[in-house]
């Protein structure tokens, strides 16, 4: 089947999470006024579109996924001037722009939820999920993701409200069509600024099994709500609505953050008729590989294996086609750095191993979304003490597994933190090797990795051998070369448990591309003498062989 073009298919998407990013006044936060005046490193790598995680008020339990008025901008990110102003430049520059849209939840301090807490009477209310307790406990024995039961009783009206995510993050009542109205209108608000699409922040977690049964607790303390909320019952109907309503009514880029999403699910999601969203984020080669009936859940020191990721990719390239759209990603702001999990961020190795991951995922079918520092091969930090985090996942799972409930040993912990925490992603952004990497003339809010001297973002565009020109390359291939964006997709070698290789054809003409994952040389015969080289990280090669973490794509005669 020949895919329908869009521009969405051909973009390639740069993340910001504006706090870690570029601080404009001194005070250790990043701003708007800081990606402003970075927006021209965003043209030079190439990107076409930026994600902003959110910039609306909110008193920042989690980072601004916790919004008190979607209609504002955060005090410390400036003020809807400063977006506006943004928002003109990125346009000049040819750049759109993508919100997040966060609505599964609100932050406790947003007025519907301060009317909703106010009286069981209130005409809000049922704006939020509001249950009787249980013989004086929970009404089910759910998990918040954010460690603890997921509900919070309130004192004032002695009933439980649901927050699957911190306490400060009351779930929105989807049920509820005036919770609906009010979403679509505030979604038109920003459409009408012009924005150019959302992010759509757990999506498939907004419409809830309304019998509210226990989860299986799997061995760990809290039962999960998993099965009751993600992929709900009226997710679709509701998606659908939205499109109805909404989305129809512009030219936007969609992508549902989708945790639990399943390749059927996503059939549906990312459907090729247009009918929800333009695509998913799935998180099977983020969480689960290894971790599967992990009694701590996420956290893990185990580095995934090749061929477990290699399975998950190729069956969701394979399984969507013709039919719904890929995105692509190994890392954002709630993930460990790619480089560090994903490759070898051992000196010898990084640069190679973060290019080799690169072309890996570029020359796959989707869309590819970057995440700040990524193109310049920034790593996980070295975390020593408890107190260096910021995250709130990070403070509440070391509460409850460590310090309340003695479930997992304060190394073990420590070391798990170290290897997939969020933090690992929200260290300030590398721009040169002054004070603070350039991120901030103040304090900066959370640490800055010590080895910004040497990986940064003015020593990458000094090099013109650079991680940073090497995702620039991809992403001018991906506009000289269709078969990129649309070609078919075929996995190659699916016994080698230490190459990833696969091909992409379209009208005729196929492009190879293999990918060793190891620090060693391992035989390969897929290139013969003829072939044509679009990118490699190498500059030789050698007959028959792939170099260590050595990536090539070639069209083949
Ligand atoms: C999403 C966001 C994450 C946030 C959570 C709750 O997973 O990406 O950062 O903590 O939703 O909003
Ligand atoms: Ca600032």
């Amino acid at each position: 089947m020949k895919e329908q073009r869009a521009w969405w298919k051909e973009a390639v998407i740069y993340q910001i999470y504006p706090r870690s990013f570029s601080d404009s006044n001194g005070d250790g936060i990043g701003d708007i006024g800081g990606i402003t005046a970075r927006l021209p490193y965003i043209k030079e790598l190439g990107a076409d579109v930026i994600w902003l995680s959110p910039v609306y008020k909110s008193p920042n339990d989690d980072n601004g996924y916790d919004i008190s008025d979607y209609r504002d901008i955060m005090d410390d990110f400036g003020s809807m001037e400063d977006f506006d102003r943004m928002l003109d430049e990125a346009h000049r520059l040819g750049l759109k722009i993508v919100m997040d849209l966060v609505v599964n939840h609100t932050s406790d301090e947003h007025p519907w939820f301060l009317m909703s807490r106010s009286s069981l009477e209130n005409e809000k209310r049922d704006w939020y999920i509001w249950k009787d307790g249980r013989d004086g406990r929970a009404p089910n024995n759910w998990a918040s993701c954010f460690s603890g039961s997921a509900w919070q009783k309130d004192e004032a009206t002695g009933q439980y409200y649901l927050h699957l995510f911190s306490k400060k993050q009351p779930d929105l009542n989807w049920e509820n069509p005036r919770v609906r109205d009010a979403v679509c209108d505030m979604m038109t608000f920003w459409c009408e600024k012009g924005i150019d699409g959302f992010r759509m922040d757990v999506i498939s977690m907004i419409s809830k099994d309304q019998a509210f049964p226990d989860g299986e607790t799997n061995g760990g303390l809290y039962g999960s709500p998993t099965p009751y909320v993600c992929n709900g019952p009226r997710v679709h109907e509701f998606l659908r609505e939205m499109r109805t309503r909404v989305l129809s009514h512009y030219d936007l880029l969609t992508v549902g953050e989708a945790a639990g999403v399943t390749l059927e699910e996503a059939k549906k999601y990312a459907n090729a008729d247009g009918s929800e969203l333009n695509m998913v984020f799935h998180f099977e080669h983020v969480d689960g590989t290894p971790g599967r009936n992990n009694p701590y859940g996420k956290w893990t020191v185990e580095h995934p294996t090749m061929p477990a990721i290699r399975a998950i990719f190729n069956k969701w390239q394979t399984g969507l086609e013709g039919k719904a759209w890929n995105s692509l990603y190994w890392d954002n702001h709630d993930q460990p750095r790619a480089v560090s999990r994903f490759g070898n961020d051992s000196e010898e190795w990084r640069v190679l191993s973060a290019k080799m991951l690169a072309t890996c995922l570029h020359m796959m079918k989707g869309t590819p979304y970057i995440y700040q520092g990524e193109e310049l091969g920034m790593t996980n930090a070295p975390w020593e003490d408890i107190s260096e985090f910021r995250d709130i996942e990070v403070i509440n799972a070391w509460k409850q597994n460590v310090v309340d409930n003695h479930f997992i040993s304060p190394e073990y912990m420590l070391a798990c933190f170290n290897a997939v925490s969020r933090d690992n992603a929200r260290t300030p952004m590398q721009w040169d090797d002054s004070p603070n990497a350039g991120f901030s003339t103040g304090t900066p809010w959370i640490k800055v990795n010590p080895n910004y001297k040497a990986i940064n973002a003015k020593a990458a565009l000094a090099d013109p051998d650079s991680v940073f020109y090497y995702y620039k390359k991809l992403i001018e291939l991906r506009r000289r070369n269709p078969v990129i964006v649309y070609g078919s997709f075929e996995g190659l070698l699916p016994e080698n448990e230490e190459i990833y290789a696969f091909q992409r054809t379209l009208d005729g003409r196929t492009l190879r591309v293999a990918c060793n994952w190891t620090d060693r040389e391992l035989p390969c015969g897929l290139f013969g003498g003829e072939d044509e080289e679009l990118i490699s990280n190498y500059k030789t090669h050698k007959a028959g062989i792939l170099q260590p973490y050595e990536a090539r794509a070639v069209f083949i005669s």
